[in-house]
């Protein structure tokens, strides 16, 4: 891909692009794949396409030396895609002895060309970028194209591509544009692919890919999503030592997974934080306390600052400056609850792979920041704690199904993401109680609803929210002017991207029918039906 953000590496137990892969645990009999990171903004996406091969795949440095790559040995190396040119100055390079270990490689885009490059091709200096989607034909028998049929519709990004193929490659692909739209070695196992296959919209891209390590590096694909959970675990162990780690619970998913792994890795060496900032959803704080207090046991701090909130937010209308003053907040009353606890050393933090790359937390890229997510960067520093992200590197789906490894309770596990900031960003305008309550209420309905029609598994995230307007409406022989509730719900894989769900109009209808009866102060329910992009999931 050609945009410039790039996996963030920090002080987590695995961030993106780690130097070594294997943090404490022998994988000697795992097979595995590494990709290695040349800037693409999907590197970290093939790794997760590779996982769901049941293949171990994590995502290194470009250029890992062909020593510690022996080390670890590998099943295979896929070269990620990158914002550079091959010719540029200080162009990422690999190791060049890559290409002769004997490995298969696979490059995908600014991949291919290296790899092309290395073996004595030309690769033309894009005038123009091709951005979109293209035909690929492929061109008779190859392994990489098993099952794939003549003509499939690929995802192409990228501005330079492979000139003169040299003599030791054979073309096996085109598109209309691009001659040379995958290419096989004739003597090495070395492929490239100019189009993206981790892109859900190349459309037989998890083919491929499964063709590529199942097929080429011949992987098992017998490994499972706990042998993450025990080598996550491992890593928290040898990190933290005998040390005391607290972790913020928000009622969510993934600081919900964070804590259950953080239990099983470190048992009463935890303690975990829950900050009732008044924001949440209906019921979600008592069914924290009954999860982490009663189930769990574990040593769990309730700070009830819902005032504290309320009070902060009080005629604030910017979405941008209602999440900084609850990121604000949020680190005030956690940072003195935290105080609280002695001996205390690291913070446990549930940030998954799309916080990161959304939040433009790229140490060498100047990212385009889409929104000011309040649970990347800042509270560590503040307080003085080491920062441990187990999640950093996953995918919602893959949280998921850990979640449901660690014992965590079904409707827990399968609860939609709920954005930090909470009802803030999803009660537009000014926040306060009497609005929230209109929100809470609009959005019990919602979720209750979907539940009954046995839709809310099918749906990945789904909401009311509250407008900043008032409509006029009649009800008996009154005329109103009042609220009106927005309903939200979109499918999608990984957050980054999304479609609106097609909800059945009987289910809108109950939906409208019971809100605008019961919920005070509400005459309109309407529904949203953007994707993302252009649109992104929550409406502030
Ligand atoms: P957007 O609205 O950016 O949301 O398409 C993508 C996913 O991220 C969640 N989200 C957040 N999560 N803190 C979070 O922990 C935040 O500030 C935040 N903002 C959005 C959102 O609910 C969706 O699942």
């Amino acid at each position: 891909m050609t945009a410039t953000s790039q996996p963030a590496s920090s002080n987590s137990t695995s961030s993106a692009a780690s130097e070594t892969a294997g943090i404490g645990v022998d994988l000697s009999s795992e097979d595995q794949i590494l990709v290695l990171d040349f800037g693409g903004q999907t590197a970290q996406l093939i790794t997760r396409r590779v996982r769901e091969e049941n293949v171990f795949c994590q995502l290194v440095r470009h250029n890992l030396s062909v020593d510690r790559i022996r080390e670890i040995n590998p099943k295979g190396i896929i070269l990620s895609g990158g914002p550079d040119s091959v010719y540029g100055e200080g162009a990422p390079q690999p190791d060049p002895e890559i290409f002769n270990l004997g490995i298969p490689v696979l490059g995908i885009c600014y991949g291919m060309q290296l790899a092309c490059l290395s073996q004595g091709s030309h690769v033309k200096p894009g005038e123009s970028r091709e951005f979109g989607l293209a035909v690929c034909k492929a061109k008779g028998d190859n392994p990489l194209f098993r099952d794939i049929p003549a003509e499939s519709r690929v995802w192409m990004s990228h501005g330079d591509q492979v000139e003169n193929l040299s003599e030791s490659f054979n073309s096996i692909a085109t598109t209309e544009t691009c001659p040379h739209a995958a290419v096989q070695h004739k003597s090495k196992e070395i492929y490239g692919l100019q189009f993206h296959p981790e892109v859900t919209h190349t459309e037989l891209g998890g083919q491929l890919l499964r063709n590529f390590v199942r097929g080429i590096c011949g992987c098992k694909g017998t490994w499972k999503i706990e042998s993450l959970i025990d080598r996550e675990a491992a890593a928290i162990r040898e990190r933290v030592g005998t040390g005391r780690v607290i972790c913020g619970l928000s009622g969510g998913v993934d600081s919900s997974v964070v804590a259950a792994l953080l239990y099983k890795a470190i048992g009463d060496q935890l303690s975990c934080i829950f900050v009732d900032n008044g924001l949440l959803r209906k019921g979600e704080a008592d069914q924290v306390r009954e999860h982490f207090g009663d189930h769990f046991k574990t040593d769990l701090h309730v700070a009830d600052a819902r005032k504290l909130f309320l009070d902060g937010l009080a005629g604030e209308t910017d979405p941008q400056k209602k999440r900084k003053i609850i990121g604000k907040l949020f680190i005030d009353v956690f940072k003195e609850e935290a105080l609280s606890i002695p001996d205390s050393r690291f913070l446990a933090q549930g940030t998954l792979y799309p916080d990161v790359i959304e939040s433009g937390a790229s140490p060498d890229g100047p990212a385009a920041t889409i929104k000011a997510h309040h649970n990347v960067g800042g509270l560590p520093e503040e307080l003085g704690f080491e920062l441990i992200e187990p999640l950093r590197d996953f995918f919602k789906d893959e949280v998921r199904q850990m979640g449901v490894a660690l014992g965590l309770p079904e409707h827990l596990v399968w609860r939609h993401p709920f954005p930090g900031p909470g009802l803030a960003v999803r009660c537009l305008g000014e926040v306060t109680e009497e609005r929230l309550v209109i929100l809470r209420e609009a959005d019990a309905i919602v979720i209750e609803e979907l539940h009954r029609a046995n839709l809310y598994r099918e749906i990945s995230q789904a909401f009311a929210a509250l407008l900043p307007i008032q409509s006029v409406g009649v009800m008996g022989d009154a005329r109103t002017y009042e609220s009106t509730i927005v309903v939200r719900a979109v499918t999608t894989t990984d957050f980054m991207t999304a479609d609106w769900f097609r909800m059945p109009h009987d289910v809108l209808q109950r939906i409208s029918t019971r809100i605008t009866n019961s919920v005070r102060g509400v005459n309109r329910v309407v529904y949203d039906c953007s994707s993302k992009p252009p649109s992104t999931i929550e409406w502030e």
